[in-house]
């Protein structure tokens, strides 16, 4: 974000009573969007975050393709390209790998046809080249404006692969950057950096459980206003959309708001 930019509206949260509303609703929020913006003539760029929230939300779209969920809008998944905000750096085929878990969620079910994975173990000698390749593919894709950006929240604030006081928050020349020393493991990975993160149009938040409202109330808080809110202390308000920032929370995360 620079000086000289337009102010971004501030967060708007939506709580919902438990886990499963939250996927539900963020499913179909989702589908809505992409239709939106494939009406409206244009290639659609999302990114996929790993984690279990997020897990529910790509099981709720395949129950939508699969007719459970009539659609009033159809969406062209030939024509959407799937990213990712962060990636394991382990091997291809590892249960491990964000992209493995969201192919068989529902991207092969939805029969995506754009997507593009950051390198693994077995594919590039190490995250660093990687990260590089993530980028370059990135770069050849377009501006990196991900239409809807989405992000699960670490009980320590960290979003992608981005944790407190890592270096990797000072990064600011790069679009991706390989982490080595994850505390959430596994240890190595590859991560946006906030530069690519704040380039979303749109930044959802996908955050369930109490073991995450501690850090959704910092994340959220007046900066200064409880010990913790900053960035490097918490990752997460570090990245907001450049015309919409949404946390969908339920009831649990949001409970010390
Ligand atoms: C990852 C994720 C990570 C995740 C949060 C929340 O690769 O691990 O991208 O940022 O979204 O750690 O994960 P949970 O929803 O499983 O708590």
């Amino acid at each position: 974000m620079t000086a000289d930019e337009p102010l971004r509206p501030v967060p708007r949260v939506e709580i919902h009573p438990d886990a499963e509303t939250l996927a539900v609703t963020v499913a179909g929020a989702l589908l809505g969007r992409i239709a939106e913006v494939q009406e409206a003539g244009n290639q659609v760029h999302i990114a996929l975050t790993g984690g279990t929230i997020a897990e529910l939300v790509h099981r709720e779209i395949a129950r939508h393709h699969s007719g459970a969920v009539p659609d009033v809008r159809p969406v062209d998944w030939t024509r959407v390209h799937v990213w990712w905000g962060d990636e394991r750096f382990v091997a291809h085929d590892s249960p491990d790998r964000n992209a493995r878990q969201a192919r068989e969620a529902f991207l092969d079910e939805v029969g995506a046809s754009q997507v593009h994975e950051v390198p693994a173990a077995d594919q590039v000698d190490d995250a660093e080249a990687a990260a590089s390749s993530y980028a370059d593919t990135m770069h050849e894709h377009g501006s990196g404006e991900f239409d809807v950006l989405m992000l699960g929240l670490g009980p320590d604030g960290h979003v992608a692969s981005l944790f407190p006081g890592h270096h990797a928050l000072e990064v600011d020349d790069r679009i991706a950057v390989a982490v080595h020393d994850s505390p959430k493991p596994p240890a190595d990975r590859v991560s946006l950096t906030f530069a690519a993160l704040n380039r979303a149009r749109s930044v959802w938040f996908l955050v369930s459980g109490d073991g995450k409202a501690d850090a959704v109330a910092r994340a959220l808080a007046e900066s200064g206003s409880v010990p913790g809110t900053t960035v490097a202390e918490t990752p997460a308000r570090g990245v907001l959309g450049r015309e919409e920032t949404i946390w969908f929370l339920d009831s649990a995360a949001a409970s010390a708001l």
